[in-house]
């Protein structure tokens, strides 16, 4: 048991407290965060006289020296102490004696945990917005591919009228785009340094929280010490933000699952993004699909799970806030994880234009279409509804679609129809006349794509920026 807070304590801790309350199993994540605040803040202490140079040179030597031996593996980060900070002071003073016993000097875990896990979080925001703008990229390959591949639009997962792949796949567009945005709102709100807050209240050396936000990459410091120190606002919008990417990337699994079902078949997913069956030969299921749907369960649950444990801590620091990590570690991986394998599961779906075309041929989702074009006739809405209607129950009837009505058939129940009909409720026709602004028609779907283009043209650019700022 190694800790850094022995002097006052008259007995050894019980092992078994040792353990629930120790956090390096998860925490040593964080080693990477640790050691670069830990580098900035000695620097700032020599810079303000509070430490000596020769000192500060010791740390320096001394934490770049336990950063290389973990990033090679020549140490382990092990139980044997309480968490990460624990780990590499206490590794700092083997290795430079008396000047690593200074490093704490104005600085507490609490702010020092704060800074890390935004840092930490802070790294993992940037690489949600990457994986999203891939996918993104993804979308729009796809749609513009597809403006022309027929399949019925849905409501009640009933036909409704006839859409196109790209309209479908544009929607997603729109829904991960927001996900971006929200991504790039919080990080903007949350890059504020907290080192510097101490423990709650500050501290009495003329620290220069200024500069040590600057080096490291935050916009400046954060105000308000002891909100420093227990916010984790930022922890609870990323959940949000991941929750609703999961409930995207749900949504669209299940459409995928449904498209790949026997009974559809509008798509085939690639041979290397489905599993078989141990018993049944013929199977091929859609399990990574499934898995996503699944996994959206355990982010939504480390949302409501954080929420409910920040609810009742008075200011500022408590232990609860420990709680906080292997939730919010399991949902970025989580979140990152399904993106990646979501985006390769797309990009090599098969899709079977003509199926999806024939099933929005034989589901009446020209019907709309067909009182429409009774209505440029004369006849008023709501009687033309009536007609086709009457019609439809004709066609269940004698097992067949509008179009396949003869002429006869067709004026027996409305004299107004003439050759016309036919090319007024064919398909194209059907989605080329769909023509408002954000609807399936070509020239709609040319001006949506356009802008879906412009929009990852120029979050692009935003994610060139900000890399190469934390790189430089
Ligand atoms: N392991 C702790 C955490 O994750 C670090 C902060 C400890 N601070 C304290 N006052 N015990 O929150």
């Amino acid at each position: 048991m190694a800790q850094l807070w022995g002097g006052r304590f008259e007995k050894e801790t019980d092992e078994l407290v040792y353990a629930f309350n120790a956090s390096i199993s998860f925490d040593k994540k964080l080693y990477k965060q640790d050691i670069a605040g830990s580098k900035v803040h000695a620097r700032m202490l020599a810079k303000q006289g509070i430490i000596t140079a020769e000192d500060e040179k010791a740390i320096q030597l001394g934490l770049d020296s336990i950063l290389d031996d973990i990033e090679y593996g020549n140490i382990e980060i092990t139980d044997e102490y309480e968490d990460i900070h624990s780990f590499v002071e206490a590794n700092l003073t083997e290795r430079i004696g008396e000047a690593g016993k200074k490093l704490h000097t104005g600085r507490s875990r609490n702010d020092q945990v704060a800074l890390d896990m935004r840092m930490y979080t802070r790294d993992k925001v940037l690489e949600t917005r990457g994986l999203i703008i891939q996918l993104l990229g993804t979308l729009d390959d796809l749609m513009e591919k597809h403006i022309e591949t027929y399949m019925p639009g849905f409501t009640h997962l009933q036909k409704a009228q006839p859409v196109t792949l790209a309209h479908h796949l544009g929607a997603y567009f729109e829904m991960f785009k927001r996900d971006y945005q929200r991504l790039y709102d919080i990080f903007d709100r949350m890059n504020f340094c907290p080192l510097g807050a101490g423990a709650l209240a500050g501290t009495t050396y003329p620290l220069d929280r200024k500069y040590t936000a600057k080096a490291l990459g935050f916009y400046g410091p954060t105000l308000n010490s002891m909100d420093s120190v227990s916010d984790r606002d930022y922890l609870i919008e990323y959940l949000a933000a991941a929750s609703t990417i999961m409930m995207h990337l749900s949504r669209f699994c299940e459409e995928i699952i449904i498209w790949n079902s026997n009974e559809y078949r509008y798509i085939e997913i690639d041979d290397a993004f489905s599993t078989g069956s141990s018993i049944m030969p013929q199977k091929k299921n859609p399990d990574i699909a499934e898995l996503i749907r699944g996994k959206t369960g355990r982010v939504y649950g480390a949302l409501m799970s954080l929420l409910t444990t920040m609810k009742g801590i008075p200011l500022a620091y408590n232990k609860d806030m420990q709680e906080d990590k292997e939730l919010v570690f399991d949902a970025m991986d989580t979140v990152n994880g399904c993106l990646v394998l979501f985006n390769g599961m797309i990009k090599s779906i098969k899709f079977n234009k003509d199926i999806m075309a024939a099933s929005a041929m034989n589901g009446f989702t020209n019907a709309t279409d067909a009182a429409d074009y009774l209505v440029g006739r004369g006849v008023p809405f709501r009687d033309a509804h009536g007609i086709i209607g009457r019609l439809v129950l004709y066609c269940i009837d004698k097992k067949c679609s509008l179009d396949e009505l003869s002429l006869d058939e067709l004026r027996e129940i409305s004299p107004k129809f003439d050759e016309g009909v036919y090319d007024a409720i064919s398909l194209k026709t059907c989605v080329k006349r769909r023509l408002t602004m954000g609807a399936p028609g070509r020239r709609a779907m040319e001006e949506e794509i356009l802008s879906c283009r412009e929009f990852l043209k120029k979050a692009k650019e935003a994610e060139n920026e900000i890399n190469s700022f934390f790189n430089e």
